[in-house]
């Protein structure tokens, strides 16, 4: 495991450098949502410095480091693609992921040539599960097409969006799957070094990798050209925006970068780079044994495959289940969560605090990226955090807010000084304040149009999608 070696400027940046997190209370939004079950604990998590944002407990919120438990996890769909390790309970040595069939993937994809597994991908149709839904072939194809002595590969094990633990379980119960997907992966697009950015709230999923890349590389997985480290994270949710987190592994402050150029060209050290998501890359072993089209025939629309939700802790059956594309939200709440443990739905914030609430009359949409989309919401990272009659929209907006304006990484203007006015105006009118709306429009139109990254532009769609949905609740407050 490495620490980042960083310039003296970039320390500030990170809000758990140097801090144990052995009795930490979670803020998170999906504790937030929870916050009735343990008031205690969350009134202990809102007065913690520094704040959690996210233990990737959340289907027991309001959660803390000390009382980690295991989800309940199970599949609907036709087939598992991601979980079959993680119901075995995990798969964390080298000799248990073989006999259960781990490596023939690798060893496959030795005898196939980078283009064939270039072309295998795009023609199974498998997007970023990190949120953006870029088509992973693709992707491929543009990092390949590069010439350049040194390519990295790099993964995003930084799951920052509260709510979601998908990539945590993958992390910690089937470690040899992401790392046989790297060896794939590298192939393919003449990766010479890797790295497996990881979040420093994940503790044991950093044990069980680093034990892993060990086994791994004893057993040459890897090969004379390529090599796979795993770094560490100090905390800040942008981290996990592809651009920030190259700047975190060269050690400068982790601010996102403008683009073009993308990253594919001139990612890590200017080198072309190929960034992905562990969810994403944990499929791809499947495609490789089971065959492009056997993965295109699951999903629907334009987003095929499998998708992990992680369910929190106000379902009857929280935890993490593996989805086709396809599943109605309703079947997403009654089918698998089981409906509310207490109170009706207000409403669901599928794939973090940077998409929407999808309010209860439209329980109907089917789970792909365009359908999403199509009601101002997304996919996002497949986080889904009910939110029971007890919350008030402007509660839900005023906590998004102050989590965006916190995390903001200060690079440019209107999400550094917008986010935090906004939080700032959402609590007044939470407390019975009055918001001006010309101001109130004014810096959410600044946020949507100006902002360099995702995450200034998410606020500002979460701010939209919420007034479209629930406009009557929200226009209260307004001048
Ligand atoms: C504010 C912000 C935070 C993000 N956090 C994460 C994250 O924690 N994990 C992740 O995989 N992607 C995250 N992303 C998306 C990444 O920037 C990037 O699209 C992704 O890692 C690419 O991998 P994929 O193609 O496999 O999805 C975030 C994006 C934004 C704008
Ligand atoms: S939108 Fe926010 S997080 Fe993104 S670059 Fe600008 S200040 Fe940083």
């Amino acid at each position: 495991m490495k620490p980042i070696q960083r310039h003296a400027a970039a320390s500030t940046f990170y809000h758990l450098a140097g801090c144990s997190l052995s009795d930490c209370a979670c803020s998170g939004l999906a504790c937030f949502a929870a916050r009735a079950d343990d008031a205690e604990r969350w009134q202990r998590a809102t007065r913690q410095v520094p704040p959690v944002y996210c233990l990737g407990q959340c289907y027991a919120g309001p959660s803390d480091a000390g009382h980690d438990t295991r989800p309940h996890i199970g599949v609907h769909g036709r087939r598992s693609v991601l979980l079959n390790n993680v119901l075995a309970g995990g798969v964390r040595d080298l000799a248990r992921y073989r006999a259960r069939g781990g490596g023939a993937a690798r060893l496959k994809a030795q005898r196939m040539t980078p283009s064939q597994l270039i072309g295998l991908v795009e023609s199974s149709g498998l997007r970023g599960r990190g949120g953006a839904g870029f088509p992973a072939g693709r992707k491929w194809q543009l990092t390949a097409e590069q010439r350049a002595r040194v390519k990295y590969l790099v993964v995003n094990a930084d799951e920052g969006d509260p709510g979601a633990f998908s990539d945590r379980f993958l992390l910690e119960d089937d470690p040899f799957c992401l790392l046989e997907a790297a060896a794939i992966a590298a192939r393919a697009v003449g990766a010479t070094k890797g790295y497996i950015y990881l979040r420093k709230e994940y503790p044991q999923a950093a044990r069980v990798v680093s034990a892993a890349l060990l086994e791994a590389r004893a057993a040459d997985w890897f090969g004379p050209s390529f090599d796979l480290e795993l770094v560490m994270g100090e905390g800040s949710y942008l981290c996990g925006e592809e651009t920030a987190l190259l700047n975190a592994l060269e050690g400068r402050r982790p601010e996102a970068r403008l683009r073009p150029p993308q990253v594919t060209e001139q990612g890590l050290f200017g080198a072309p780079t190929l960034v992905h998501n562990v969810e994403t890359l944990c499929a791809i072993p499947w495609i490789v044994n089971h065959g492009a089209s056997a993965y295109a025939a699951l999903g629907f629309s334009q987003s095929r495959g499998t998708k992990l939700l992680s369910l929190n802790s106000l379902f009857r059956r929280p935890g993490l289940y593996e989805v086709e594309f396809g599943v109605a939200l309703s079947d997403v709440v009654e089918r698998l969560g089981g409906g509310l443990r207490r109170g009706a739905l207000k409403g669901l914030m599928v794939g973090g605090p940077l998409a929407g609430i999808v309010p209860p009359a439209l329980l109907s949409t089917r789970l792909g990226y365009e359908e999403m989309q199509a009601i101002d919401c997304a996919v996002g990272h497949g986080g889904v955090i009910a939110f029971a009659d007890d919350t008030s929209l402007l509660d839900i907006a005023a906590q998004v807010f102050r989590f965006g304006a916190r995390e903001s990484c200060g690079k440019c203007t209107p999400c550094h000084l917008g986010a935090p006015r906004l939080a700032e105006l959402l609590h007044e009118a939470k407390n019975g304040g009055r918001i001006d709306r010309s101001d109130y429009t004014a810096l959410v139109d600044a946020l949507a149009a100006t902002s360099l990254c995702g995450h200034g532009r998410g606020l500002a769609e979460f701010a939209r999608s919420v007034q479209r949905h629930f406009g009557g609740e929200i226009e209260a407050c307004f001048d």
